[in-house]
């Protein structure tokens, strides 16, 4: 059985190897080189990923398997949420599985830390903004209660996409 783990994670190379790869399989198909490159070199610099890591309101998980990264989940509370939210609300900002990885309940796990760690910090609300024509990822959200709420545009490169944001509660401590 392999010996698959949640953690917090600050290291940086490790972040940074997982947004690089993760966002290029995701979205390399479907942009150009320059709007990738541009939306790499823009959001995900090692000195850009440093300063998040460093912000005391957001956390990444990685989950590894026997040892080797295969996905991670970004996310914020209080001013680092990306858009004006309240205090008692909870942002992913970012969730990606490597593929080789991806249908092994890595991404679910990573959901099911998030929603502890938004419980066990008294929010009521978990939020996300998903690329209105990212079905899988739509689905996956849909299974943990997130349901639809508004969109909002999202820069990638030069074009500028919608994208849904959707709100799930997070129900209290028994
Ligand atoms: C969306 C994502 C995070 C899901 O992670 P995962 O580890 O593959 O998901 P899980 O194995 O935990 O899947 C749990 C359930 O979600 C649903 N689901 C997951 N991937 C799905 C897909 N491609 N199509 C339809 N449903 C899907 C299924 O119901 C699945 O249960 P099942 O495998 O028993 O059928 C992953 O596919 C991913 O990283 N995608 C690319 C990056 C991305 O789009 N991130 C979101 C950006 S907002």
């Amino acid at each position: 059985m392999p010996m698959i783990e949640m953690a917090q994670s600050a290291d940086t190379t490790t972040i940074r190897d997982l947004s690089v790869d993760t966002f290029t399989e995701t979205f390399a198909a479907l942009n150009t080189q320059e709007d990738m490159d541009k939306y790499i070199a823009d959001n995900l610099s090692p000195e850009l990923l440093q300063q998040e890591i460093d912000n005391p309101n957001s956390t990444f998980l990685v989950a590894t398997v026997d040892g080797v990264p295969a996905g991670y989940m970004k996310v914020n509370t209080g001013a680092a949420q990306t858009e004006d939210m309240p205090d008692d609300h909870m942002e992913v900002q970012r969730l990606y599985i490597l593929k080789a990885f991806k249908r092994n309940g890595l991404g679910s796990g990573l959901m099911r830390t998030a929603f502890g760690m938004a419980r066990a910090q008294g929010k009521t609300k978990m939020w996300l903004g998903v690329w209105e024509h990212n079905d899988p990822a739509i689905a996956f959200y849909k299974r943990f209660g997130f349901t639809q709420i508004g969109s909002h545009d999202f820069v990638l490169g030069d074009d500028r996409q919608t994208d849904l944001l959707m709100e799930a509660n997070v129900e209290p401590k028994e």
